[in-house]
């Protein structure tokens, strides 16, 4: 089912900023997503006007501009359609459905949210943390990713005046090790009530709601897996979730039932076969 404010446009990319490497911010004009987006929830997104190829990409919104009615992109050029979408002129045209999708939950009132992003994964939460601010509530970004290379947002974040804590695995920015470290002694010293948030790989999705569940704390985890339709109808993005009054865990769509879920209700796939699936599907080195 398409959300109560999800439309259907051909709207122009108003706006494009190449980052270095294959990230890319890309600014589009849609005014029913610029008013209405809420954090976590995405869009269905292809270059141009024509029928084919048949499918829309998935990308995270990750800011909107009511008054200028934009929203803008943080697009990882990995193949043909994040390829297209990233070699737009300005004015040229977009075929695009939003918003979609379940957003993250705010953290209740004195309780610190802690917001865990891997690599793209930090798109939803330049605006989660705009949403948090608004309501005075407390937030820290973890930012993560294999080099200083996968962060390119990282000065724009701190210019922002985001609270930021980075971590790369070869160390060349910020913690040496992946962001859970930090982020579990943060979570080990901390003087506040927390919630964590994550959004980027699986391994680190299922890392943080391992932390999460030791140290009995609530967590909202955003899922990645292939989207066909964003819209519930054709099964492709389909992953296994038990609800607490349920005996076993039932396939539900990421598209509309997520891409936002309880961490503590998702049921993780084996790693070692999920690490072979990504590197079969080239996806991971
Ligand atoms: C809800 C949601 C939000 C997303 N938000 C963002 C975002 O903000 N920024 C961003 O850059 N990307 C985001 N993605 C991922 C993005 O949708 C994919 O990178 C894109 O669909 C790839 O399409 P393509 O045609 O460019 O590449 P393809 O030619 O389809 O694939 C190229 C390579 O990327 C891999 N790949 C494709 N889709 C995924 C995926 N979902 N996860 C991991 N690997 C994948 C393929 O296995 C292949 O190796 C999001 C995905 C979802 C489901
Ligand atoms: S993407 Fe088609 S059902 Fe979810």
């Amino acid at each position: 089912m398409i959300g109560r404010m999800a439309a259907n446009r051909i709207v122009p990319l108003v706006d494009h900023e190449r980052l270095g490497g294959p990230y890319w911010l890309l600014t589009f004009r849609h005014r029913e997503i610029a008013r209405e987006a809420q954090a976590g929830q995405f869009v269905m997104i292809k270059a141009g006007t024509s029928a084919e190829p048949p499918l829309r990409r998935p990308f995270s919104i990750m800011l909107t501009d009511a008054g200028a009615e934009t929203f803008t992109l943080f697009i990882k050029d990995v193949g043909s359609g994040s390829g297209a979408l990233c070699a737009l002129e300005p004015g040229e045209p977009v075929q695009c459905l939003g918003p979609l999708g379940q957003a993250f939950t705010p953290p209740p009132a004195g309780t610190e949210a802690l917001l865990v992003a891997g690599g793209y994964g930090v798109a939803p939460f330049r605006l989660f943390a705009e949403e948090v601010k608004h309501t005075g509530g407390r937030y820290r970004l973890f930012y993560g990713g294999r080099t200083s290379d996968d962060l390119p947002l990282r000065e724009r974040l701190e210019t922002a005046g985001l609270p930021l804590v980075l971590a790369t695995e070869d160390g060349s920015v910020g913690h040496r090790g992946r962001v859970t470290v930090p982020l579990a002694e943060w979570l080990d010293r901390r003087d506040a009530p927390a919630r964590l948030y994550a959004c980027g790989p699986e391994p680190m999705l299922h890392a943080v709601a391992r932390l999460a569940e030791e140290r009995d704390l609530v967590a909202e985890v955003s899922l990645d897996p292939w989207m066909g339709c964003g819209i519930g109808t054709c099964l492709g993005c389909v992953v296994r979730v038990q609800d607490a009054n349920e005996a076993r865990g039932r396939y539900r769509c990421a598209c509309t039932e997520g891409p936002v879920f309880d961490a503590a209700r998702v049921q993780w796939p084996d790693e070692k076969a999920s690490r072979a699936r990504r590197k079969a599907a080239g996806a991971e080195a």
